[in-house]
């Protein structure tokens, strides 16, 4: 079987499942880390005699795919903010929107001051190593619950070579954070159960559960919680950064205001929905 055989079964494999532009970006994520190859090698390689194993490791990638499994936890890992992260189903896989939260952060902190920013719920580790890499001169922490996050996060700023202090913690429970920072910056769980049955497939099987969702009876808990310790937590003039769920703007605007900041601003992500805050102590 040729490479091109290959990608012809590989469409039709997909053709219910993906859609076709997606099913392109997945196959050719897929041709390159199987085979090693780079795009263009790829591109230029379309009459190469695949061998059994490799028939055989593509078929296995092929059956996880159908199985609506993320195309980055199968190769484990994906890109943001230029950097090559490592993730697996401890993380959730960073987003578009994430990466515009993290622009608004630097559009709103100076390169030349040093500054101390700590990250909450820190995943993968992507904002607080995208932020630590483009402000030379930051010190960043970050926090997550899961020690499996932790490890990964630690992992991600090593291979980068970007500096960053983990530490593992369940912030529901803190009574304070272990310094006063210039930055505090979180994309909690925001989702709420009754979205559940809007979530795609692969999200809902696949990515973990204490990343994504809230109760329906109190959704907002991570931003109260947060807010409280920023209150106390920020130096004079700091800010507050949160990634938020689109349909509770207005509610989590009011509710950081209600904990004490004045300065609120909600702002929207490119696809128009309320997505970010930025509250100034
Ligand atoms: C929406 S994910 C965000 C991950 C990453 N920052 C990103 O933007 O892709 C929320 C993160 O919060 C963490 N988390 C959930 N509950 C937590 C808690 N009580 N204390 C600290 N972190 C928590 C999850 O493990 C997860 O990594």
């Amino acid at each position: 079987m040729t490479l091109d055989d290959y990608r012809a079964h590989f469409n039709k494999t997909l053709a219910a499942l993906y859609p076709e532009e997606e099913i392109i970006s997945i196959r050719s994520i897929i041709l390159e880390n199987v085979l090693g190859l780079n795009r263009v090698e790829v591109a230029l390689s379309r009459k190469l005699q695949l061998t059994p194993q490799q028939i055989n490791e593509l078929d296995t990638v092929l059956e996880r795919l159908k199985q609506s499994e993320p195309v980055q936890y199968i190769v484990g890992q994906t890109e943001f903010y230029g950097l090559e992260l490592q993730v697996n189903r401890a993380t959730l896989i960073p987003r578009p929107e994430t990466e515009e939260l993290v622009t608004w952060v630097l559009e709103e902190t100076t390169k030349k001051q040093p500054i101390e920013i700590l990250d909450i719920g820190t995943g993968s580790g992507c904002i607080a190593l995208a932020l630590a890499q483009q402000l030379p001169n930051a010190r960043a922490e970050a926090v997550d619950i899961l020690i499996q996050a932790i490890e990964t996060a630690a992992t991600n700023a090593q291979n980068n070579q970007v500096e960053v202090t983990f530490f593992q913690q369940d912030i529901l429970e803190a009574d304070s954070l272990p310094r006063r920072y210039d930055v505090i910056v979180s994309n909690p769980p925001y989702v709420r159960e009754l979205e559940k049955a809007a979530i795609k497939e692969n999200v809902l099987r696949h990515e973990p559960h204490s990343a994504l969702f809230v109760s329906d009876n109190d959704p907002l808990i991570f931003y109260r919680k947060i807010a409280q310790l920023a209150v106390n937590n920020l130096k004079e003039g700091g800010q507050l950064f949160f990634e938020i769920n689109e349909y509770l703007g207005e509610e989590t605007v009011m509710l950081v205001k209600e904990v004490g900041f004045s300065n609120v601003t909600l702002k929207k992500d490119l696809f128009g929905k309320d997505r970010m805050i930025r509250a100034v102590k």
